[in-house]
């Protein structure tokens, strides 16, 4: 927080305290606490040289000023809304006739007081601008050659227009400098707005269009201002030729100015007209230019999709095509998988057949079988035997009548053995038709065997 912050804050609320204090039915002790805030406001250099000095810090504004007091010589100079004096205070070293100023508020007036104090040709008044006009206007003597500086404007207060019309209203010859103005053609000047009908400008004066008052304002453009840079208006009617004579200013009467100012808004209008014009026509170049891109980009995509099209009715072939030979390999697919189920079928009946085979092998009626052969060898052996015994009777005998009995015997043992060995290869060749692997190749053996056996009838049947 700077000095001026705290030493404001603590003077706001001393007058917090005074209002009260007021309002509790306290105006002496009240008034006692406005002064105590006046006194620490007092010792805050930056508060009693606030808004950069006097005028608002304006170089031009001075200038103006002083041009006016040197070509004018006037006889008093009458302020409103002192503040804490920084303005009446440049005026009291600058004009040595009488300097009057009133302020409402009486903080600020206690501050103003001490800074004018020594000051004997300043008089200061706490009294509202307008009922101090009044009696000033009255006290004065015609023909006086005032110089009034109307600042009483502050915050929602605007009493200008009443105190323009007290002080045009008297005898006097005045030049009216108004601080917070704006001015006409130079938006560089700041100006005082309160709201609608309470700006600070040419049409809040519109009560001296019919008046010989004339209004001034500075030649100064407003970007070679200093300090808070705030316009002004100055206006006379009986002094106005003097104050013509000013090189700082330049005038005229309201409605010259009122007028000025609508031919320069005028102007306005038609430049910002020719920038319009100037703007559409730009725009339009820009839409034809756009135009021409545009057709130029269609072109181009027309072009590029007859390639495009092109392109997709290859692609769209090569589908068809590629979609011909998937078809066909598809059908081959289907014979092949066909072809496979019938081989897979066919091993299905394959491996049923084995296992048929392998059943059977593992039936017992092979063993009986074999049984069977053994038994029939076995018998046969037991033939053989017999029909050697009767051979060998025979060769002892030497021819006798038995010896037909006993060939005949051995003859019907022959066919016995041959119908036996018959059987046995009909047996096998059965097995061979009908038996697995293994039982096939021992039948095979066994049809070999009865097949050799069958030549008995030359050679001896030997096991
Ligand atoms: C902008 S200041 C003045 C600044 C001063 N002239 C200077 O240049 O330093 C406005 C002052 O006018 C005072 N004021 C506002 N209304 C007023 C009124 N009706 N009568 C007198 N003073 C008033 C305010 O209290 C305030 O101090």
């Amino acid at each position: 927080m700077t000095d001026s912050e705290m030493f404001s804050r603590i003077s706001s609320e001393i007058m917090a305290l005074s209002a009260e204090l007021k309002n509790a039915g306290q105006p002496t002790g009240g008034e006692a606490l406005v002064e105590a805030a006046a006194k620490v406001e007092l010792l805050s250099p930056d508060l009693q040289n606030c808004w950069g000095g006097p005028f608002n810090g304006q170089r031009g504004r001075e200038a103006i000023a002083q041009e006016l007091i040197d070509k004018l010589r006037f006889d008093a100079i009458i302020e409103t809304g002192t503040y804490r004096g920084i303005t009446t205070e440049w005026f009291a070293q600058h004009f040595t006739g009488p300097i009057e100023s009133c302020e409402i508020n009486r903080l600020y007036y206690l501050q103003a007081a001490h800074r004018l104090n020594g000051y004997p040709h300043v008089t200061l008044t706490l009294a509202d601008s307008r009922d101090f006009l009044r009696e000033k206007v009255r006290r004065l003597a015609k023909g006086s050659r005032v110089l009034f500086y109307l600042d009483a404007h502050w915050e929602e207060a605007l009493p200008l227009v009443d105190e323009l019309r007290i002080i045009l209203g008297g005898q006097l010859d005045v030049v009216v400098m108004i601080d917070d103005f704006k001015v006409p053609f130079d938006d560089g000047y700041a100006f005082d707005d309160y709201g609608p009908g309470k700006a600070l400008k040419l049409e809040l004066l519109d009560f001296l269009k019919n008046s010989r008052v004339r209004l001034f304002f500075p030649q100064l453009p407003s970007s070679e201002e200093t300090g808070a840079g705030r316009g002004v208006c100055v206006l006379s009617e009986r002094l106005a030729d003097d104050v013509a004579a000013c090189m700082l200013l330049r005038g005229s009467d309201w409605r010259d100015w009122k007028l000025e100012e609508l031919e320069h808004a005028l102007a306005k209008m038609s430049a910002l007209e020719g920038q319009m014009k100037d703007f559409v026509d730009r725009i339009g170049q820009k839409v034809e230019a756009l135009a021409e891109n545009v057709q130029a980009l269609h072109a181009e995509a027309q072009s590029r999709q007859g390639e495009v099209e092109s392109k997709l009715d290859r692609l769209l072939a090569q589908l068809v095509d590629q979609r011909a030979k998937s078809a066909d390999i598809e059908a081959r697919q289907d014979h092949s998988a066909a072809k496979l189920d019938q081989i897979v079928a066919l091993a299905e009946e394959w491996r049923e057949l084995l296992r048929v085979l392998v059943e059977e092998a593992a039936e017992p009626q092979q063993d009986e079988t074999e049984r069977a052969l053994v038994e029939e060898r076995t018998k046969n052996l037991e033939l053989q035997r017999q029909v050697q015994r009767l051979e060998e009777r025979c060769a002892w005998s030497g021819g006798s009548s038995d010896l037909a009995a006993a060939e005949s015997s051995l003859a019907s043992a022959h066919e016995a053995v041959q119908s036996l060995l018959q059987s046995r290869a009909l047996g096998a060749l059965s097995l061979l038709a009908t038996g697995p692997r293994g039982t096939v190749l021992r039948a095979k053996k066994e049809m070999d065997r009865a097949i050799a056996a069958l030549d008995l009838s030359k050679n001896p049947v030997v096991t």
